[in-house]
């Protein structure tokens, strides 16, 4: 499935490898690593490397640094880092190009692992300057593309510097882009979709694509607000995108045609876990807007009071409700292949007593259920920032099939797109 050479069809032997990597990793004010996932991933390709005897420079971007010396985005953590996780001395260079790097690159032996500073540092990486690439090649003999997380971007160092040496992709690379395009291109059925984060923006292209090929897909997190919106459901004072009304509706209109031609459901939240701030200490409530199933027990005899059905002008939702999340895991139940893109609610908010956040209940339940808490355990390929977070948060990693590194880039691929820095690797012969 993957058509680009990798690691394992060049010889490494003796040579200066320059190795892409994506470690744009979450960093606190103090300097601290506060999510090392994306260098923990990068290990297998830089073992690998190191094992046939190359000499190892890995280059990497790290936030939007606002100029060359924006030390509050050095890589300089994340070499101290890696030569934890390594086991042994990463040496930091501190520029990509010119003397510090030259200089550093030539005292390598093999064996060695050198990391550069931020690339961003110069504006040239993001405007794909052709000059800027050539310095970075003449650092190595080799280039390895192993930053999932980027190559949806045409930077320097995933597209200008390929016109100067053989490139191939590195084994992280090949096992995201291989593991995605199975997923969408031949699931084991029945495939389901959940889909949440902030912004429909971000994913329409996705949501038009698993439209076409899930059987289920369930929309929830800030986004599903949107599409509450576009329904005519009040919302309260709730987050939503007034310019992206018309795409709602239009996806929602796509997804009934799609339900009449086949057996697809298309699931937006029933009810919703609404306060009037987002604060650990604010008082919780559930409105049941359209399944009318808890408003209904939870006044029985009296007919349910209105606000148990609408939000007041101020509340805001939060997290999908009970019933939502119950909906949502037994699809799960009926899944063979799950795609997970997006909390469902702001998972941030800590609780002040117990493990779970006020809004985290539709988060946790569906990871009940995709870890099989329910009997059914799907294979899933999780993805997107937020998610990959909170199921790190969690020490979850290892129970799901595969947790992404790429929040951008994997939409874009599951999104049908080209990846312009997997693009302009080797093919296969
Ligand atoms: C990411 O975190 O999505 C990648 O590292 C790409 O970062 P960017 O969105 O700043 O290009």
């Amino acid at each position: 499935m993957f058509t680009k050479q990798t690691i394992r069809d060049v010889s490494l032997k003796g040579k200066t490898v320059l190795l892409r990597a994506d470690y744009n990793v979450p960093l606190s004010s103090d300097g601290t690593i506060t999510d090392d996932y994306r260098i923990k991933q990068s290990l297998p390709t830089v073992q690998y490397i190191l094992s046939k005897g190359a000499k190892l420079i890995i280059c990497s971007h790290l936030g939007r640094p606002a100029g060359p010396n924006d030390l509050a985005n050095s890589l300089f953590p994340v070499a101290k880092r890696l030569q934890q996780l390594l086991g042994s001395d990463v040496g930091f260079a501190t520029n990509c190009i010119g003397e510090p790097a030259t200089k550093a690159a030539k005292s390598l032996k093999a064996g060695q692992v050198l990391l550069l500073e931020n690339l961003r540092f110069h504006p040239e990486e993001e405007a794909n300057d052709v000059a800027f690439a050539k310095q970075l090649a003449s650092l190595a003999d080799v280039f390895v593309q192993d930053g999932f997380g980027v190559v949806h971007r045409a930077h320097a160092s995933t597209s200008a510097i390929t016109k100067f040496l053989p490139s191939v992709a590195g084994l992280l690379l090949e096992t995201e882009v291989d593991t995605i395009t199975k997923v969408m291109l031949q699931p084991e059925r029945p495939l389901m979709a959940i889909v949440g984060g902030a912004k429909i923006a971000d994913k329409i292209d996705v949501l038009h694509r698993f439209i076409e090929i899930a059987d289920f897909v369930a929309v929830g997190g800030a986004m599903a607000n949107t599409f509450l919106a576009a329904k005519g459901i009040n919302i309260g004072g709730s987050l939503f995108d007034k310019h992206d009304l018309p795409v709602a509706r239009d996806i929602m209109r796509k997804a009934a045609l799609e339900a009449k031609k086949r057996p697809f459901v298309f699931a937006i939240p029933h009810d919703g876990v609404v306060a009037s701030k987002i604060d650990p200490a604010a008082e919780t409530r559930i409105v049941d807007w359209s399944a009318h199933v808890i408003a209904d027990i939870e006044n029985y005899p009296r007919r349910a009071p209105v606000s148990a059905r609408q939000l007041h002008g101020h509340e805001l939702i939060l997290d999908i409700g009970p019933f939502s999340g119950s909906f949502i895991a037994g699809g799960i139940q009926l899944a063979n292949t799950v795609i997970w893109n997006g909390t469902m609610g702001v998972t941030e908010t800590n609780s002040l007593r117990g493990p779970v956040g006020p809004f985290a209940h539709g988060t946790e339940l569906i990871v009940d259920a995709l870890l099989g808490e329910f009997g059914h355990k799907p294979f899933t390929v999780v993805g997107g920032g937020d998610t990959v977070g909170f199921v790190e948060s969690k020490g979850l990693v290892k129970a799901f099939g595969h947790v992404s590194t790429g929040g951008g880039a994997s939409l874009e691929l599951m999104g049908g797109r080209s990846l312009p820095g997997v693009e302009a690797l080797l093919t296969k012969k």
